[in-house]
C-alpha cells in the first residue's frame, strides 16, 4: 500500500522546496537588516509552557503527547512561549532591546483548508525590553519590509487596533463577556451583520450599542485609511469610553504619526475587529491580510507587556509578530510571484562518447570549484540523450567533450538558447570563462 503524507502535512518537491528557500533567505537578509538577530528554539517543548498564557486561541490546537517517560509535552503549536522561556531564563545577562527572529516549524492541530495546514513554518520577529510606540512602529515597519522582501510589495495592507481600546470599548457598550465580545469582534470578518447582531445581544450590549457598534465595524471593514484615521479616533474618543480605552486611543494616534515617518501609513488600515485571539496581548495588535480581502492573515501579532513576568522574568514590555507560510504562497501564486525557485544550470558537461566520461566527471568538478553551477550525465546516455537532458534541466549551455575536438586542444560550446556552437579552449572555459 503506498504511503501519503499526514493529513494537514505538505511534501515540497522540487523546485517549489527551493523557492521556499529563497523566501525564507530573502526575509531573513530584511530581519538582519532591521537589527534583529537569529534564535532558534526546540520543537518540543513542556505542555505546561502552554497553559501559562495563550488562551483559548490556541489551547484546543495543542499537539500535546506523553514522552516515553510519561512527561507531557507538545509539538510547539507558536514560538512566543518558548521565546519568553529563554529570555526570562537569561534576562539578567541580556542587555535591552533584545530584537530576535526564529524560522520555526509550528504544529496546530487544526481542520486544514487553504492556506490552514497542521505543521507550517513561521518567521518571527520580536522586540523586548521597550514599551514605546516607537517600538511598535520598528515591528510594523519590519512585518512591511518582511513581505516586500518575500516579493508581497503592494499586495498587502495591515490592520491595526488596539486591545486597550478594544477592552474599554466592550465595558463602554455593556458587554458582560470580554472574551466573548473579543472573539464576535473577530469572527465578524468572516460573519454576517445578522450573525454580530445576535452575538452581541448574547453578550449583553443593549440595541442602541449594537446598532452603534454595527456601524463602527462596517466602517472598519471598508477600512479606516490615513485620510479618515483622525476623523475616526475623534468620533470615538468622544464616545467617552471606560479604561482603559484612552490609553489605547493615545498609542493608536501616536503610532499613526509614526508609521507616516516610515512610510507605511498608505497601506494600514485601521479596523475596531483586530483583536487577535491569543490571550496575552496588551496593547496595539495587527494583522496583514491580502488586499481587500481580509480573511486569512498573512501575518498577526502586538504587544505583550505581561508575558515575560508570567514566565518568571523581570517585567519586560514585548511586542512582535509572526508571519506564516501558507497564506504567503497563496498570495505570491496568485499574483504570478511565486519564485523559480532552482536556479538553472550555467553548464552541462557532454561527453561525446563514453571515452570521454572521466574527463566530463573531473571538468565538472574543476567548473564547480570555480563557482560555475554545473552538472554531467551518470546514466551514460548518448550525447543526443545527454543534450535532451541538458535542455531539460535548463542549462545555459552545453560543453560538448568530443575526441575529435580534443586532439585539436578544443572543446565544443553550444548556447542552448541560440543553439550557436563555438569552439573554445578548455584553460579559459575551466577558469571560468
Ligand atoms: P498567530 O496569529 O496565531 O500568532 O499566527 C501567526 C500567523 O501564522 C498567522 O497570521 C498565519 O499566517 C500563520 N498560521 C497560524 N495558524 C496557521 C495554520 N494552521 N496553518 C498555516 N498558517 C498558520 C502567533 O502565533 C503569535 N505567536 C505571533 C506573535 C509573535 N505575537 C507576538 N510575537
Amino acid at each position: 500500500m503506498p504511503f501519503e503524507a499526514l493529513r494537514g502535512f505538505r511534501d515540497y518537491l522540487p523546485p517549489d522546496a527551493g523557492a521556499r528557500s529563497h523566501l525564507l533567505e530573502a526575509m531573513r537578509g530584511a530581519a538582519r537588516r532591521a537589527g534583529f538577530q537569529e534564535l532558534e528554539i526546540p520543537s518540543v517543548e513542556s505542555l505546561e509552557l502552554y497553559r501559562v498564557k495563550s488562551g483559548e486561541g490556541i489551547g484546543e490546537e495543542v499537539w500535546g503527547f506523553s514522552d516515553k517517560g510519561d512527561r507531557p509535552v507538545a509539538l510547539v503549536p507558536e514560538s512566543t512561549p518558548s521565546l519568553a522561556r529563554i529570555f526570562a531564563a537569561r534576562a539578567k545577562s541580556e542587555a535591552l532591546p533584545v530584537k530576535w527572529f526564529t524560522v520555526s516549524k509550528i504544529w496546530r492541530y487544526e481542520e486544514p483548508q487553504s492556506g490552514r495546514t497542521r505543521e507550517f513554518v513561521q518567521f518571527n520577529l520580536d522586540l523586548l525590553g521597550a514599551g514605546s510606540a516607537a517600538a511598535d512602529t520598528e515591528i510594523l515597519a519590519a512585518a512591511a519590509m518582511l513581505l516586500d522582501a518575500a516579493g508581497a510589495a503592494g499586495l498587502y495592507e495591515l490592520r491595526l487596533n488596539d486591545r486597550n481600546l478594544a477592552e474599554g470599548l466592550g465595558r463602554g457598550l455593556g458587554a458582560t463577556d470580554s472574551g466573548r465580545f473579543f472573539r464576535a469582534l473577530d469572527r465578524s470578518r468572516k460573519e454576517s451583520a445578522a450573525w454580530l447582531e445576535e452575538e452581541l445581544e448574547a453578550v449583553g450590549l443593549p440595541a442602541e450599542a449594537r446598532a452603534l457598534l454595527g456601524d463602527l465595524v462596517a466602517r472598519s471593514r471598508a477600512g479606516v485609511g490615513p485620510a479618515d484615521a483622525a476623523d475616526f479616533l475623534d468620533r470615538l474618543a468622544a464616545m467617552g469610553l471606560p479604561e482603559p480605552a484612552p490609553a489605547g486611543l493615545a498609542r493608536l494616534r501616536e503610532l499613526l504619526s509614526l508609521l507616516g515617518r516610515v512610510g507605511i501609513a498608505d497601506r494600514v488600515l485601521l479596523d475596531l475587529t483586530i483583536v487577535r485571539g491569543l490571550a496575552y496581548y496588551t496593547g496595539p495588535v495587527f494583522e496583514a491580510f491580502p488586499k481587500g480581502t481580509p480573511a486569512r492573515a498573512l501575518l498577526g501579532g502586538g504587544r505583550y507587556d505581561r508575558l515575560i513576568e508570567l514566565f518568571g522574568g523581570p517585567p519586560t514590555p514585548a511586542c512582535g509578530f509572526a508571519l506564516g507560510d501558507q497564506t504567503l504562497e497563496i498570495l505570491l501564486r496568485s499574483a504570478g510571484r511565486w519564485p523559480e525557485g532552482e536556479p538553472p544550470l550555467d553548464a552541462y558537461v557532454v561527453a561525446v562518447t563514453a571515452g570521454e566520461v572521466p574527463l566530463a566527471i573531473e571538468w565538472v568538478a574543476r567548473l564547480r570549484r570555480a563557482g560555475i553551477a554545473a552538472d554531467f550525465d551518470p546514466m551514460g546516455r548518448s550525447m543526443s540523450g545527454q543534450l535532451r537532458e541538458a535542455s531539460r534541466r535548463k542549462a545555459r549551455r552545453a560543453l560538448l567533450l568530443g575526441p575529435r575536438e580534443l586532439a585539436r586542444g578544443v572543446v565544443l560550446e553550444r548556447d542552448l538558447e541560440t543553439g550557436a556552437q563555438r569552439e573554445r579552449a578548455p584553460e579559459e572555459v575551466l577558469a571560468g570563462g
